[in-house]
């Protein structure tokens, strides 16, 4: 198997992608600044895999400091996690998003490219296609962004796919999210957002747990079956073996590729309220409010071609989604520093 680096290792994606990765034979140096994610986290995949993971804690905006991590371990390929991503915050700090997000993804690149490495995946996401016109959403839709945090994506898309254009040595995977939640069944590692959580999921947890008194439902007046947001959940594990498969489909030569990672179907805000409270057998009270600037009233994916081309498929239900989330915050209220 190979050597694989990840950048944003220890943050909710990187984690989990990096037990997958473990699991699959590869052999992976994390690589992470803690802007974002607690040091914790390694001891708890040390304990998940059986053996002291192998980390090097550097900042992608610091080009020397990447050089160093590069020259230290021979690696074979990457895959580029390190960003912010909070869309609200990027709209205040823009400046930030841009320089982190884009000059951190020129300084993989180039710290890579000077190792002579040229396999990358880049985690990329579902809000680059904006507004979507018809849905399910296929890769080949239109992209539009609406906010800086989507530009950074759509940017680094851009530049990455001239890159490859420009030198051929260079085999990309663009992996668009759609909206990943739950953890690991261990319930050793999961999402731990810092401050008030934007997303859905953690805040419904944090209701079901008791830290938060009840969730703002933001409008019921979509155009959607119960009035209220729709999208497509994806287990972090399905979202974890996706990122396995596409570095596989990398290794043996199978090019560059840009896949949709969802699970093709799309669920309200009120079907995972009524799910989380049956998975947790807790109360998640709610106020339906306004609508939140910004928010589509319906986005799924088409996933059949992740599925056609690396034989990756999202496999576990929205219960499930639930279950594993709940098990990960009941026994971490305050997560992994509380
Ligand atoms: C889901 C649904 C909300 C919170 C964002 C980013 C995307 C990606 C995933 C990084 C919507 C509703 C939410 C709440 C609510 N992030 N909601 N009350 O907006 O689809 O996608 O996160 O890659 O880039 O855009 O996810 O979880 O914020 O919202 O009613 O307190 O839940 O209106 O319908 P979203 P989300």
């Amino acid at each position: 198997m190979s050597r694989v680096l990840l950048t944003g290792a220890t943050g909710y994606i990187g984690s989990h992608t990096w037990l997958a990765l473990l699991e699959a034979g590869h052999t992976v140096v994390g690589l992470d600044n803690f802007a974002n994610s607690s040091p914790k986290v390694l001891d708890r995949l040390s304990q998940l895999a059986g053996q002291r993971v192998t980390f090097e804690e550097a900042d992608v905006c610091d080009p020397l400091g990447l050089a160093q991590v590069l020259s230290r371990h021979r690696i074979d390929a990457a895959i580029h996690f390190a960003a912010y991503k909070a869309v609200g915050e990027s709209v205040q700090q823009p400046l930030r998003y841009y320089r982190n997000n884009i000059g951190g993804l020129l300084n993989v690149v180039q710290a890579l490219q000077d190792q002579g490495v040229f396999r990358l995946v880049f985690s990329s996401s579902a809000t680059v296609y904006g507004q979507p016109e018809t849905l399910p959403i296929p890769e080949d839709a239109p992209l539009a962004t609406t906010n800086p945090y989507g530009s950074t994506k759509l940017i680094g898309e851009q530049l990455l796919a001239e890159l490859e254009r420009c030198d051929p040595r260079w085999q990309i995977a663009r992996l668009r999210y759609f909206n990943p939640v739950g953890a690991h069944e261990s319930g050793l590692i999961g999402e731990d957002p810092r401050g008030i959580p934007n997303n859905l999921m953690p805040y419904v947890c944090q209701v079901a747990v008791g830290t938060r008194a009840e969730l703002q439902v933001y409008g019921g007046d979509y155009d959607t079956p119960d009035g209220t947001g729709v999208r497509d959940y994806i287990h972090v594990m399905d979202l974890a073996e996706g990122h396995v498969a596409s570095m596989k489909h990398l290794l043996d030569g199978g090019g560059s590729h840009v896949v949709n990672l969802g699970t093709g179907q799309g669920h309200s805000v009120l079907e995972v309220v009524q799910a989380f409270e049956q998975a947790s057998g807790r109360p998640v009270p709610y106020r339906i409010v306004d609508r939140r600037a910004g928010d589509v009233a319906a986005c799924y994916a088409d996933p059949s071609l992740a599925r056609r081309l690396l034989g990756w498929a999202a496999r576990r239900s929205l219960s499930a989604m639930c279950e594993d989330a709940w098990r990960w915050q009941s026994g971490h209220p305050r997560g992994y520093d509380g």
